[in-house]
């Protein structure tokens, strides 16, 4: 990463000749572990989803994108759009940062209608002659020929009192006729929070106040929140930088979760919440963001990957993707998580399919890139496991053990290693009830999991050869096994 000047990380993609952007391009086309069915970027690094959002027949979905590296950049925001959250059109860059106040990023944001057209509402990151930070907050509108228009000057030009210049990442939405968003922040006390703020027109805005939790020295930034009410509940989503880890839980370099409580009485700030629970108990998973389907499902869609990690894939000019949209849904007050039913429709051919009544260890399939959806019909007494992507020297563990109620996925021998292996390879979660279900995605180079029908998701890179596809189960159990080839 040190190889990368500061000259050569801001340098914008109009700066490079179509013919060197096209070999390059090519080379990424030609990388090993590019995905075949998760949102990828054609060159360069992807980070955070933005603006998702549905309008007029089409779903919205932007990702922070720097062109020319597998690195932390200048910013774009580049746009894909969708009417079936299944085939992505490529839309190309959408935000460019060619402003002043936008000049060294056009950092995370998030998307809305009003007045029958697609709003953005995102961060401009500028440094100064001293590398000094000066953030503030822009509204856009996307245009019919898809580049998004910036209504200069920014609509919060500047950080208020008693915060430092991490300040970013609004999520905008309306209630009652009223706009609100939330951003990102850190006290000038080096503590993380999150602020709200208000608008009659989605122009001007004004500062309501922080949300008050009962989190007040909780990690000392935090990023890309966003809070919305589902089944009755208020959801307070964020990514909390600086927590310690503390036994299976906040093992990654950053974290990603909410605070669930009572709807937050708009426009008071209190919310009466529990604890902080993490999103997904993976390897890499941050920055997600929500939106409404139009018929009211509330969707989910994170990024595959983490600030400060590296990828064996990077050597190849690309970086990251993001998850596949999740839908969330509360069930006995608990928040679930469930891929959205539209994935059904990557299902190509049935690979297996067959009740099963399983002991000892049996090689089901060959596959690489797979939906499998175990369905237990009887408790288990001892446990399972699943290993996927498997060859004589590699392989990637899903266990199950029935005394504790853990789940585990262990990615030591899942090939190439991950640099960030210093905060260790194996994740852990525990669930509420025994295991009965199990869905599991796998693409080129990651895989996800959903145990319980959405009680747990985890997300993790791995990097197996292309030939390590053997499909293996372990353990003693009654159930269903259909597995189909994506
Ligand atoms: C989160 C984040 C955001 C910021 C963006 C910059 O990953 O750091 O807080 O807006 O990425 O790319």
């Amino acid at each position: 990463m040190s190889i990368w000047s500061r000259e050569a990380r801001y340098r914008p993609l109009s700066d490079v000749d179509p013919e060197s952007y096209r070999q390059m391009k090519e080379e990424v086309r030609n990388s090993p572990w590019r995905f075949r069915f998760h949102i990828q970027p054609p060159t360069g690094l992807l980070n955070d989803p933005n603006g998702f959002v549905h309008h007029d027949g089409s779903y919205h979905l932007f990702y922070q994108w720097f062109p020319l590296g597998p690195v932390h950049g200048l910013k774009y925001w580049y746009h894909l759009t969708s009417k079936n959250l299944v085939d992505w059109f490529d839309e190309g860059a959408a935000l460019i940062p060619n402003d002043d106040p936008d000049s060294h990023g056009a950092f995370s944001g998030s998307g809305f209608v009003k007045d029958d057209q697609v709003y953005i509402m995102y961060t401009g990151n500028k440094r100064d002659a001293d590398w000094k930070r000066h953030t503030s907050q822009i509204v856009g509108r996307l245009r019919g020929d898809g580049r998004i228009e910036k209504f200069l000057p920014p609509a919060i030009p500047d950080v208020p009192d008693g915060y430092t210049e991490h300040f970013r990442d609004p999520k905008v939405w309306r209630e009652d006729d009223v706009w609100y968003c939330v951003i990102g922040a850190q006290r000038s006390d080096l503590t993380g929070c999150v602020v709200l703020f208000s608008s009659p027109d989605a122009y001007v805005w004004t500062m309501v106040g922080e949300i008050k939790t009962t989190l007040p020295d909780f990690g000392y930034m935090w990023e890309c929140p966003d809070y919305f009410v589902l089944d009755g509940i208020g959801f307070l989503l964020f990514c909390p930088q600086g927590l310690a880890a503390d036994g299976d839980r906040f093992r990654n370099v950053h974290q990603s979760g909410y605070i669930q409580g009572l709807p937050i009485v708009l426009p008071h700030t209190d919310f009466r919440h529990g604890p902080f629970q993490e999103l997904d108990f993976g390897f890499d998973f941050y920055a997600p963001q929500t939106t409404l389907s139009p018929d009211g499902r509330r969707l989910l869609v994170g990024w595959i990957g983490l600030p400060d990690t590296t990828y064996p894939s990077d050597r190849y000019n690309w970086a990251n993707a993001l998850t596949l949209p999740r839908e969330l849904k509360v069930i006995g007050g608990k928040l679930l998580q469930n891929p959205a039913v539209e994935l059904e429709a990557l299902r190509k051919e049935t690979i297996f399919d067959s009740e099963l009544v399983h002991s000892g260890m049996s090689k089901i399939a060959d596959a690489e890139t797979f939906e499998l959806v175990l369905t237990l019909s009887v408790p288990l007494e001892e446990g399972l496991t699943l290993i996927v992507r498997a060859s004589e020297a590699e392989e990637t563990f899903i266990k199950y053990d029935a005394a504790t109620r853990t789940l585990t996925l262990d990615r030591t021998r899942s090939g190439q290693e991950v640099a960030s292996e210093s905060f260790g390879t194996v994740r852990r979660t525990t669930l509420s009830e025994p295991l009965h279900h199990l869905r599991l995605f796998v693409d080129s180079s990651s895989i996800e999991l959903f145990a319980n029908l959405g009680e747990a998701v985890a997300t993790a890179r791995i990097f197996p050869k292309h030939t390590s596809t053997a499909l293996k189960i372990e353990g003693e159990f009654e159930g269903n096994v259909s597995i189909y080839e994506l």
